[in-house]
């Protein structure tokens, strides 16, 4: 089914620390996702802790949260159809060095914590993620 729907993103502190915010959502742009909200915030770990809560028993949980709030990040709400697997698709796999040709990971990703964007998994979380940074 092809229906249009919203996703959250996150680009993460490495790339705004190396002003990659506008040529990442140039690329949701020219892929059809519209960049519904934006905004540029600085989160403390015990939210980062919060937000990556299904992550808790992994063993880069710590690590992951810390990182999330050791800078600046951009959160956007994405609108287009199928927005969760069009974003997704477009940021590539994980670790950057698995990600296909001119996704962000591959184009902009140092490592597999520091990976440049966010991007939610299913339309569930989806909803979960827009909730925790814009509806409060
Ligand atoms: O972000 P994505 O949904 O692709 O991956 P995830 O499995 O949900 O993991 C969340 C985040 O944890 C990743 O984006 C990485 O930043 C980090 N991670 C890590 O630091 N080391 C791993 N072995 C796996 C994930
Ligand atoms: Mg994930």
């Amino acid at each position: 089914m092809n229906s249009v729907q919203q996703t959250l993103s996150i680009i993460k502190p490495d790339a705004v620390e190396r002003n990659l915010v506008e040529k990442i959502k140039n690329i949701f742009k020219k892929n059809k996702l519209i960049i519904k909200e934006s905004k540029k915030i600085h989160i403390t770990k015990d939210e980062a802790a919060e937000f990556y809560k299904v992550h808790q028993s992994k063993p880069f949980y710590n690590d992951l949260c810390a990182y999330l709030s050791s800078g600046p990040i951009v959160v956007m709400i994405l609108e287009g159809v199928n927005a969760v697997f069009e974003n997704r698709k477009l940021m590539g796999a994980t670790n950057p060095k698995d990600a296909d040709e001119n996704t962000i990971r591959k184009l902009y990703g140092i490592s597999i914590d520091k990976n440049s964007v966010h991007g939610s998994d299913s339309g569930e979380n989806a909803k979960k993620e827009i909730e925790f940074f814009f509806k409060n």
